[in-house]
């Protein structure tokens, strides 16, 4: 099967599971020998968008550059696992127009199970006052009106999720599903088969 291109853009609240379950989906797509790349929000902040902040307009200038990106390396064949908040509706559709097969993934998380999980410890400083525009507490989000895939990450493990996401891609044709043994028999089993018959006196 020849690759297909793809942007396969995970968006949700911090700490809702976005990077952790596109890591995932990542690892298994190149163990099915796909090209892959990764852009994330906490790497990609500390180099193409370093310069950038949490106001609207760096938000927006962010998820601008990452489009970029993943329009150049969609077309291209590749499967382009983004994760970023990416909060404004508008800046997500701008996305599924320019890139190649858009494929929104919300990691859907109700706020107060983030507040209690905070695994990075900032809704905690956000509800103190101590985080400027922290998305969520003081900061705008707006829900995906109809993504593709949606997973319940209060409800599901990270291997159900991952399973969910990985199960639309293959339904998609998008990734070839794993290698298992097909109808097709081999030389060398036709050797073995025909050596089978001979002894039991059938050929
Ligand atoms: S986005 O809004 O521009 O899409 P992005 O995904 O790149 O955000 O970065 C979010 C990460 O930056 C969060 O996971 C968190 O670790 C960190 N962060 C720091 N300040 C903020 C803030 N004010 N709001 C949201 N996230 C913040």
């Amino acid at each position: 099967m020849e690759q297909k291109g793809f942007t396969l853009w995970f968006t949700g609240l911090s700490g809702s599971g976005k990077s952790a379950i596109a890591d995932e989906v990542a690892r298994i797509l190149i163990h099915r020998k796909m090209k892959v790349e990764r852009l994330d929000g906490d790497i990609v902040r500390k180099s193409l968008t370093r310069d950038l902040g949490f106001s609207k307009e760096d938000r927006d200038k962010n998820i601008e550059r990452v489009t970029f990106v993943a329009k150049l390396l969609s077309r291209n064949g590749v499967a382009t696992i983004v994760s970023f908040i990416s909060p404004y509706r508008e800046k997500r559709d701008a996305a599924r127009k320019e890139t190649t097969n858009f494929i929104e993934a919300f990691a859907k998380c109700p706020l107060e199970v983030l507040i209690e999980r905070d695994a990075k410890g900032l809704y905690k400083k956000a509800l103190k006052g101590e985080i400027e525009n922290f998305t969520g507490v003081s900061d705008p989000y707006e829900d995906p009106v109809d993504p593709e895939i949606v997973c319940e990450t209060d409800k599901q493990t990270l291997a159900e999720s991952v399973t969910v996401v990985i199960k639309w891609l293959e339904e998609k044709d998008f990734v070839p599903r794993p290698e298992e043994k097909t109808e097709e028999i081999t030389e060398k089993e036709e050797e073995e088969i025909k050596k089978r018959l001979e002894m039991l006196g059938y050929l």
